[in-house]
Parts: structure tokens; C-alpha cells; sequence
């Protein structure tokens, strides 16, 4: 197989229609399955899906409107799933020890009851997520303003971009290793490699969404072209911030816009990733500008969300992030045990945590995932975080050495045991995770 850079259109996730409309909720259905994917010309290559679908079905859900889910496990192994961002209840939350067993279904519930933003879902089977993920157990969900205030370009003109890569063998099949990253050379984008996009003269809403299990890409475009910054992990920033670049790291995300208006007919500007080692992990996707200057109703707001004042904290934690080649991936000296609380926490109140990559030595890069809850980083080795960092977020970049200072207030209604936990899969699935308690 060969891939002939920028041949194919990108292919934009289906939007999963409810199966029934209920008084009080929607209710969807995800069967998880093998499958295959055109992930390269003409070749079919076998992936985990959902509803058949690589990567799976977007769900659009509405603020304030209650969503169930009910997923079908027709795999030889354990699945479960989470929606990463979501506020949901414990038996809701897709806890790793919490799975569907082969052959068995269960339903899960999310109010929705949260900010409106770009959230994904993702397979969480301990010690099988990395995998699972890899082979295509993810999507995106989307929680949209119920009654839209704010005139964001929409439609057509919002499209969502799941990024990860991948290592494909000579007959195109998906090379899975722990650690393989090295070989994951290829990115695809929505499940395919170096599509392009057809984009109109005007503005365009692009939810950017690294789905990949380690790789961090760093976004720009080909023509110096800036992106405005709408939102990040989950949901609106208080103000759009101008920005000719954008990192993320696995499971961050980015919800910006573009603005074509200015550009001829014909003209082709590539979204880049910096980072890459490979022109298939670079050049990434090609936006081909088309057509007349277009009526352009959408407006970008001075103001976007109303974003929470700090609290003062009533607890200060410290999480050491480390890796020992005898003892594995560690969060606070220890791997792992679904027996242990690691941390009590009062639901309600505000919490500081200091987190500490201590890797200095082997340069391992780590991040840190809270589930249930956003939170605002404060600082990087006392620098201030930068202003899309600074809410809503669920998942902190801890590069080698570094200190991370968070502030976290546990406004959920909800209590129980939640992980926290790093979002390098091949970690995680090795037991880099912990667990709150949150009591009333
Ligand atoms: Cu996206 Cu616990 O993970
Ligand atoms: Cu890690």
C-alpha cells in the first residue's frame, strides 16, 4: 500500500442518531465489534469499532438533556467505556473494574448537566485500554449549548478532528506493541491518513481532539495563519485567544477556529504538526480552499463563558509522577490498587495539587487525568499557566522534571470512587492510576 498525500477527502464521523426519545432522555446504542477500516487505498484493514464504525459515532448531545447509552460487548474480552470530561455518576463513570464482560450489555447514564464542550469516549478495560484505544475504541461527544446563545460557525462548518497514529505492517494491518510508539509513524485523521477537506470561503469550527495513546502534536498551519481558541478540554475559555500554534498532548483538546475568507480559490494551506518525525506525521491534513467569498453569519464573541473565580484551597496534595524499571509507573511511589483510596476528598471544596514528573533521568513525559471533575492550571515550574490553560481542563501536561500546580474544586454532585490517572495509555494500562474518594 502506498498513500498518496492529500487524495482523500476526510471522511467526518457519523453522527449517531437515538434509537428512542424519552421524556427524559435519549437513549443510543454502541455495539462494540471487529471490523475493518479503510485506513489506507484499497486496503481493509481489522480494528475494534463501534457500530462498525473507526473511529466510532459521534454522539451530540444537548446541555440539560440527559443521554443513555447502552453498549453491547460482542468482543472476546472485557470492555468498558468512559466518557472522558463527563461529570457522571460513579456506576456511570466507565471505572477499569467496572467493565461489560463479553457477550453482556449495560447501559450508562450522562445528564449532560455540565458546560458545554468537546468531550470523547474511550475504552477503559483495565490493563486493556491502550490496546483497545489503539485498535480504534474511541469517539467523540459533543455536549452543544441547548438554547445556542453564541452564533459559533455550526453545521457543516463545525468539524470535529479525532487525531492518533498508528503503525501499519507491509499488508496494512494495525502493529500493536506496548510501547510500540516509536513505529507510529503514520497519523490519521477521523481514521484515515493525510485526508484534505474541502473548506468554503469563510469561518470554519474545528474541535481539535488528540485520541493518540502517547504521541503530543503541536498543530500549525502552513501558512503562518493564526487559530482562534474558543475552548479547551471542557468547554468554552472565558475569552477567544489568538494563538499560530497549539500543543496537545494525548487526550487534550482544542476547540478553535479558521478563518478562510481571505483566501483565493484554489489556495491550500496544510494543518502541520511540528513534531513530526515523518512526512505522514506532519503534513496531516490539507484544507483546499474552494468557491466564491461566502455570507458568513457566524460571530466570534469578545466574551465566550463565564469562568468560575478561583477558591482559596483547603487541602494541598502532592502527586509524584514516576517511573522505576523494577517497580513499573507510579503515582505517589506506588502502582496501582483498586483496594486502596488513595485520596479522601469533601465534595464541595477546592483542592491544590502540586504534581511532580520526577523522571528527569530517562526523560519519561507524563500527564495527569482527573475524571468527573475541570480544573484550572495555575502554574508550570511557577510560570502561569497560559490562558487556555487556565479552565476547563481535565488533563495537565507534566513534562520531565517538571511541577505542575492545579486547583481543583469538586463541584460535582456526585460521590464514590473516581481514577485519576496518566493519560499515556501504555502507562495507565500498566497501572499509573489512583483513586479518589468523594464523600458528601
Ligand atoms: Cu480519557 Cu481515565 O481517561
Ligand atoms: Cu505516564
Amino acid at each position: 500500500w502506498t498513500v498518496t498525500p492529500f487524495a482523500r477527502d476526510l471522511p467526518v464521523p457519523q453522527v449517531l442518531r437515538p434509537h428512542a426519545v424519552g421524556p427524559d432522555a435519549d437513549h443510543y446504542r454502541l455495539t462494540v465489534a471487529e471490523g475493518t477500516a479503510e485506513i489506507v487505498p484499497g486496503v481493509r484493514t481489522r480494528v475494534l469499532t463501534y457500530n462498525g464504525q473507526f473511529p466510532g459515532p459521534t454522539i451530540m448531545a444537548r446541555q440539560g438533556r440527559a443521554a443513555r447509552v447502552t453498549v453491547e460487548n460482542t468482543l472476546g474480552v472485557q470492555t468498558s467505556v468512559h466518557l472522558h470530561g463527563g461529570n457522571v455518576a460513579q456506576d456511570s463513570d466507565g471505572h477499569p473494574l467496572d467493565a461489560i464482560d463479553p457477550g453482556r450489555s449495560r447501559t450508562y447514564h450522562y445528564p449532560n448537566s455540565q458546560r458545554p464542550g468537546t468531550l470523547w469516549y474511550h475504552d477503559h478495560a483495565h490493563h486493556l485500554e491502550a490496546e483497545h484505544v489503539y485498535r480504534g475504541l474511541s469517539g467523540l461527544y459533543l455536549i452543544d449549548e441547548g438554547w445556542p446563545s453564541l452564533r459559533l460557525p455550526s453545521g457543516a462548518h463545525d468539524v470535529p478532528l479525532l487525531f492518533r497514529d498508528a503503525d501499519l505492517t507491509g499488508d496494512g494491518e494495525l502493529r500493536w506493541e506496548l510501547f510500540g510508539q516509536g513505529g507510529r509513524t503514520m497519523v490519521l485523521v477521523n481514521g484515515v491518513a493525510q485526508p484534505r477537506l474541502k473548506v468554503r470561503r469563510r469561518r470554519y469550527r474545528l474541535r481539535l481532539v488528540n485520541g493518540a495513546n502517547e504521541r503530543p502534536f503541536r498543530f500549525r498551519l502552513s501558512n503562518g495563519a493564526q487559530f482562534t481558541q474558543l475552548g479547551s478540554d471542557g468547554g468554552l475559555l472565558g475569552r477567544p485567544v489568538q494563538r499560530s500554534e497549539i500543543t496537545l498532548w494525548a487526550a487534550e483538546r482544542a476547540d478553535v477556529v479558521v478563518d478562510f475568507a481571505p483566501y483565493a480559490e484554489g489556495t491550500q494551506i496544510v494543518l502541520e504538526n511540528a513534531d513530526g518525525e515523518a512526512d505522514s506525521a506532519t503534513r496531516v491534513l490539507r484544507f483546499d480552499v474552494v468557491g466564491h467569498p461566502e455570507r458568513d453569519d457566524s460571530v466570534i464573541p469578545e466574551t465566550l463563558a463565564a469562568v468560575p473565580a478561583p477558591r482559596t484551597p483547603t487541602v494541598t496534595r502532592k502527586v509524584l509522577l514516576s517511573f522505576d524499571p523494577l517497580a513499573g509507573f507510579l503515582i505517589n511511589g506506588k502502582a496501582y490498587d483498586p483496594q486502596r483510596i488513595d485520596f479522601t476528598v469533601k465534595r464541595g471544596t477546592t483542592e491544590l495539587w502540586e504534581i511532580t514528573n520526577l523522571d528527569t533521568l530517562l526523560q519519561v513525559p507524563h500527564s495527569l487525568h482527573l475524571h468527573l471533575v475541570q480544573f484550572r492550571v495555575l502554574d508550570r515550574d511557577g510560570v502561569r499557566a497560559p490562558e487556555w490553560e487556565a479552565y476547563p481542563k481535565d488533563t495537565v501536561a507534566v513534562p520531565p522534571g517538571s511541577t505542575v500546580r492545579i486547583l481543583v474544586t469538586f463541584d460535582s454532585r456526585h460521590t464514590g470512587i473516581y481514577p485519576f490517572h496518566c493519560h499515556f495509555l501504555d502507562h495507565s494500562s500498566l497501572a499509573m492510576m489512583a483513586q479518589l474518594r468523594i464523600v458528601a
